[in-house]
């Protein structure tokens, strides 16, 4: 009896779990539209992050941060291309109004600003760690052209490793730190910083600051920030925390952004968390939130509650719209990156 009846709750849970949201047309499929190839001097697998659109094109920019490289789909010709390598061990990344794509550039705790359009040749950049992945050359390279805009630090001590960036209207950037041992750093690198938390950069990009004293979950345990996006008029901003071992319960929150881009006002917003997220102009959010079935969980973005969810053969660490009308969903997920068409846009159009 009572196995029975297990067995018809887990039956539920599961057609629940695979019911696609109102915005994905029931015929629509992911399909899959690159296997990342394994570099020789990589220590793992590709794993594919930080996917995000560019505004003036549509085409969707991601990295494979194990092989230290940006990568560009174009949108009008399907084709995939590597954008930038070396490139800092790049994880999460946004758009900025100005057009330039901003980058976690986690192998040295950095935020960078790189050109789409215009390259430049530089001496090629030395990796941290000559021993591990990247070894670096000599000569020179040509690459699209960088600056570093926040240089790792923050009061003088290592920042943890930015992970996820948003670039918010007034052109404030809000990033997550935590802190995750990467086989790019030196050996036996330990956190310098006391909190796992969300930082800003000021509108002039010259001002450091914490935008959360600590980043706790419900619970009162020490969070580990990860996925972070804002609403599309600037006033809302949404934190993911991450749930792993030591890393706290996943769960989302969304704060008020007040003057000076202070955030208060937190709030449980989903009771789970995500790795990257992105927002469709319907009001439904798409995160990848660390479930038992691999997929993007789609929420409602006024109640919290899940919509639906959109099953993927590899679990998504990001996703972003793009495509010449921006209603395509773009997947990054271990090995692959994928797509699935939907009756919706990205909530972030700028043209
Ligand atoms: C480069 O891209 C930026 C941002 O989209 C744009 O404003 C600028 O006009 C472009 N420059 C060239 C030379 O195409």
């Amino acid at each position: 009896m009572r196995s029975q009846f297990l067995t018809c709750l887990l039956a539920l849970a599961h057609s629940a779990a695979a019911q696609l949201p109102p915005t994905v047309d029931s015929n629509a499929r992911v399909t899959k539209l690159a296997t990342l190839p394994r570099e020789s001097y990589t220590v793992d697998q590709p794993f594919t992050e930080g996917a995000t659109r560019d505004p003036a094109t549509g085409d969707v920019y991601f990295v494979d941060q194990n092989s230290n490289k940006i990568l560009k789909w174009t949108v009008a010709t399907n084709q995939l291309s590597v954008f930038m390598h070396p490139a800092g061990y790049s994880n999460g990344m946004t758009f900025d109004k100005a057009g330039k794509l901003i980058a976690c550039a986690d192998e040295r705790n950095q935020l960078w600003e790189i050109s789409t359009n215009v390259t430049k040749s530089i001496p090629y950049p030395q990796p941290l760690n000559p021993n591990v992945g990247d070894r670096g050359r000599s000569g020179n390279i040509v690459l699209p052209e960088y600056s570093v805009i926040m240089d790792g630090k923050y009061n003088g001590k290592q920042l943890g490793g930015p992970n996820d960036v948003w670039a918010m209207p007034d052109n404030s950037l809000y990033f997550t730190d935590p802190f995750w041992s990467r086989k790019w750093w030196a050996n036996g690198r330990r956190a310098e910083q006391e909190v796992n938390t969300v930082y800003r950069l000021s509108p002039d990009r010259k001002t450091l600051t914490r935008a959360l004293p600590n980043f706790l979950t419900s619970d009162g345990r020490a969070g580990s920030p990860n996925g972070i996006i804002g609403s599309p008029d600037g006033k809302t901003l949404y934190v993911a925390a991450f749930q792993g071992p030591g890393n706290g319960g996943g769960e989302t929150y969304a704060y008020d952004v007040g003057a000076n881009g202070v955030l208060s006002n937190r709030r449980r917003w989903a009771q789970f968390g995500s790795d990257g997220m992105t927002m469709d102009n319907q009001g439904n959010m798409y995160m990848c939130a660390p479930v038992s079935q691999s997929g993007i969980t789609v929420v409602s973005i006024a109640t919290g509650q899940k919509v639906g969810f959109i099953p993927v053969p590899e679990q998504p660490a990001n996703v972003a719209f793009g495509g010449v009308d921006q209603s395509t969903l773009y997947i990054t997920a271990k090995t692959g990156f994928y797509s699935i068409p939907t009756k919706v846009k990205g909530a972030h159009l700028v043209k």
